[in-house]
């Protein structure tokens, strides 16, 4: 029998090492513009206040499910709108309690290790008075006191890789945080309630050494539903979005947009920095709505190709979506080359 000769296959390494290279290449390209998502979750102090059960009595029973429903939505999500990023307003619980910590970091916790994100504090997590003998009557922000720290520790997060520091060592009252999508950096400052003069001047210190970051401020009170900045109450002293807009804000090339909780509603307002950037500032808030919110959330998906975030507000319980304009609408980013600001850094 004829013995078959081996076919002469000699590959050209030249050849082999271009479509290598060509392939590896494309991967790099794709893996460059492809969408990425921002989730922003609004108000759930609702969900978390089991004592005195404010929207409970409203609406009958215990809400914390909505929570649950957001958290484990993003996490059942997180691969298909490619989510880098999840992004609390602040107001997590309603009275600064231990039983609403407990409910807010068990929410929160299911997103450990899926999905990195970031808490901010607003007024009803800290400094909390009562005022007469009904469970209903209380006050807050009278002082920067408050258990976040103990329920969400920087013992716990300062080990993750998109940490990047805080304002005061041990608390998580001020941090920043950076990631990379669609092969951008990115960096988020997270501002206490009404954040102080010093804490501005370290949000800046911070935003100054990251000048090839496209930087994101995450604060509870800065902008109201008239699209307007706050500017005034409550006993802490600090600033409210005029102020974190003229002393912080405007003053970096790097910061694009600022994201807020505390009114009710929804507000959306451009300005230009000093340097001529745009700064898209967006209020959402859906606490005044049925049982507290119901779980509706935002979305941001970012479309690097066409230089465009195209914003979704939505509903994981109901699975429905809210289609008016203030609620649906795309925000133009540059994002195709480099920004002016953080092009040659
Ligand atoms: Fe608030």
């Amino acid at each position: 029998m004829k013995k078959l000769d081996a076919p002469n296959f000699t590959p050209n390494r030249t050849a082999v090492f271009f479509w290598l290279a060509v392939m590896f290449l494309a991967i790099g390209l794709r893996a460059e513009t492809r969408p990425f998502t921002l989730v922003v979750l609004p108000d759930t102090q609702c969900y978390c206040d089991t004592r005195h059960a404010q929207s409970a009595k409203k609406w009958g029973g215990d809400l914390r499910r909505y929570f649950f429903d957001q958290t484990r939505w993003i996490r059942q999500n997180a691969k298909r709108l490619n989510i880098a990023f999840v992004l609390h307003e602040g107001d997590i619980t309603q009275t600064d309690h231990p039983d609403e910590w407990e409910i807010a970091a068990k929410a929160m916790s299911v997103l450990d290790g899926k999905v990195p994100y970031v808490l901010c504090l607003g007024n009803h997590d800290m400094g909390y008075r009562k005022t007469g003998n009904s469970p209903d009557s209380y006050s807050t922000a009278h002082d920067r006191k408050t258990l976040f720290n103990k329920y969400f520790p920087y013992s716990k997060y300062q080990k993750l890789d998109q940490f990047g520091g805080t304002f005061t060592a041990g608390r998580m009252d001020n941090s920043y945080w950076r990631f990379e999508a669609s092969g951008m950096k990115f960096l988020i400052l997270s501002l206490e309630f009404k954040p102080r003069d010093e804490v501005l001047e370290w949000a800046s210190m911070v935003t100054e050494k990251h000048p090839g970051h496209r930087t994101i401020a995450l604060t509870h009170s800065y902008l109201d539903s008239q699209n307007k900045l706050t500017k005034s109450g409550y006993p802490v002293q600090g600033n409210l979005g005029e102020g974190i807009w003229k002393k912080f804000v405007s003053q970096h090339p790097n910061i694009f947009m600022v994201l807020c909780g505390h009114v009710l509603g929804e507000g959306r307002l451009t300005s230009k920095g000093k340097a001529g950037n745009p700064v898209h500032q967006l209020l959402c808030d859906y606490q005044g709505m049925k049982n507290g919110g119901e779980s509706w959330l935002r979305y941001m998906t970012f479309y690097p190709k066409k230089n465009k975030i195209e914003v979704f507000t939505y509903n994981p319980s109901l699975d429905t979506f809210m289609k008016g304009p203030k609620s649906r609408f795309a925000l133009q980013y540059q994002m195709s080359k480099p920004s002016a600001s953080t092009a040659d850094k």
